[in-house]
């Protein structure tokens, strides 16, 4: 059994798959796989975490937060094209993990993905229902105070989870669905739907940018850092920093650690090279394209919110357009409160683009039933019955569970798969030193190394529970894996059906 837990797949079977039946059609170029990037990258981080980590966490300090959190994804992005560039297939981290550390931290890999696209995508729909309730207070039309909202959110001033006298998010679950339904009509209309807002939700953040500069109240910046520049904890032990109400580190880095939700999704680029021309090249174009791009952008945003507003005054919901309103510019609230809803919307898109191609990887390789998640449609060419299932569980989440707890979640899960990533691309240079890369990241170990210490400073600056639920999604996986992967493995049946040839 041992043998199986770690055989790997070959860099040369996964080679051979790509020229098999059943494949995606490859349409996307550089440009469109960079837009997908910023698609997948500005949304509900910068429109809604800014404002509880600025209010809460760092004040104006939440401007070194985006770099301390940019840097951090730019060592794993390194690392996610080399990967792209050496095996371009469908599955992103998890088919990597196959090829470098054995089946079962793939399985591990593809089942902690889950947290980054699917619950993400939860966490994305609340942030979008936020905004577009936003938008429709605008009109003064307002929805029944039952469905605005989650039935409970975590309050950090006291450390408790509190009732909100709602049922659930009605929003969150409309927008799910709408989602759900482009996806499953494909690629090509998605990416063309994604283009629109990607350039939507761009001319917006230059909007904020530009005109908030005008805005801004040196001031405003002083005190820097009223919360501290550390807030690292370590199982629930402060190591650095100050410690909010609940237990929970504060500063910088622990804004940091919340911010970081802001740039996830550059790797959902790597899930998409089985749809890209030549993805060798462009999969890691796109990649640090969009996040070098991003983290730019997010600086001068992080600086401009924070001059525009005194830290303490910060609104927590709708932080961007809100600004514009305290400095008495309605109009503006309304225009980013649309391209906000625009761009949270292409957020959604991508990730919930994503996931389905992660289970489809998986059931290509029998970790997950084939007939439902490795099911591509006969005339749209996606893998419809996941889409759906995929859309189903984030509008459950979406309406039902709180934006921080699930944004924390998908935090911790996600720098996980980071801290694998790096490590892989140290273990395939050992083991592979022949294999091609087109792109290869410079410095030798040096950034690898960087990369899984960074993530590891990151994952101990969330507050400690997150720890606990990352361990129990885990173990949930092993359960179903040891059920079921196990036994359907696809290596493992040719590895079986060779050796009885042999004895034959
Ligand atoms: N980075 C994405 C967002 O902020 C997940 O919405």
């Amino acid at each position: 059994m041992a043998n199986q837990l770690f055989q790997i797949k070959t860099h040369e079977s996964l080679v051979e798959e790509l020229q098999g039946e059943n494949r995606l059609h490859r349409v996307l170029g550089p440009v469109q796989l960079s837009a997908l990037g910023v698609g997948a990258i500005i949304g509900t981080g910068i429109f809604v975490l800014t404002g509880v980590a600025a209010h809460d966490l760092t004040g104006p300090a939440l401007m070194l937060s985006f770099v301390v959190s940019g840097i951090t994804c730019l060592f794993a992005a390194l690392c996610y094209a080399e990967f792209a560039s050496m095996v371009p297939v469908a599955g992103s981290a998890y088919t990597y993990a196959y090829a470098t550390l054995g089946e079962l931290l793939a399985w591990i890999m593809g089942w902690d993905l889950i947290l980054e696209y699917a619950v993400a995508s939860a966490t994305v729909a609340h942030g979008w229902s936020h905004y577009f309730q936003d938008f429709l207070r605008f009109f003064q039309v307002g929805l029944p105070h039952h469905f605005t909202n989650a039935p409970f959110d975590y309050d950090l001033t006291s450390g408790r989870l509190n009732m909100t006298g709602t049922w659930f998010d009605l929003p969150a679950i409309v927008i799910a669905l709408i989602v759900t339904v482009i996806l499953v009509k494909g690629i090509r209309e998605s990416a063309g739907v994604n283009t629109v807002f990607v350039i939507v939700k761009l001319v917006i953040v230059f909007f904020v940018i530009g005109v908030g500069a005008f805005y801004v109240h040196a001031e405003n910046w002083h005190p820097f850092a009223p919360f501290g520049l550390s807030g690292l904890s370590f199982f629930g032990h402060t190591v650095m920093g100050r410690t909010g109400p609940g237990g929970q580190p504060m500063g910088m880095l622990a804004g940091a650690a919340i911010v970081f939700f802001a740039y996830i999704g550059f790797d959902s680029i790597s899930t998409h090279a089985e749809e890209a021309r030549n993805p060798s090249r462009d999969v890691p174009i796109g990649i640090m394209t969009s996040l070098v791009l991003c983290t730019i952008l997010y600086i001068a945003v992080a600086a401009v919110l924070t001059g525009m507003v005194p830290y303490n005054h910060i609104n927590i919901d709708a932080p961007v357009s809100d600004a514009f309103r305290q400095v008495g510019l309605p109009w503006a609230e309304l225009l980013v409160s649309v391209g906000a809803v625009a761009g949270i919307t292409s957020v959604l898109l991508v990730m919930m683009l994503s996931q389905p191609r992660i289970f489809l990887a998986m059931a290509r390789d029998g970790l997950l039933p084939t007939g439902f998640f490795g099911a591509v449609h006969e005339r749209f060419r996606t893998p419809w019955k996941s889409t759906i299932l995929t859309g189903l569980c984030v509008a459950m989440m979406g309406a039902f569970l709180p934006l921080r707890i699930l944004a924390e979640l998908v935090n911790i899960g996600t720098l996980l798969a980071f801290v694998i990533v790096c490590a892989a691309v140290l273990i395939m240079r050992r083991t592979h030193p022949e294999v091609k890369r087109p792109f290869r990241v410079p410095l030798g170990s040096v950034i690898p190394v960087l990369g899984i210490l960074c993530c590891l400073v990151l994952m101990f600056s969330l507050p400690v529970e997150n720890w606990v639920r990352l361990a129990v999604w885990l173990v949930i996986g092993l359960v179903i894996y040891f059920s079921y992967g196990i036994r359907h493995s696809r290596i493992t049946s040719k590895r079986n059906a060779a050796a009885a040839l042999g004895q034959k």
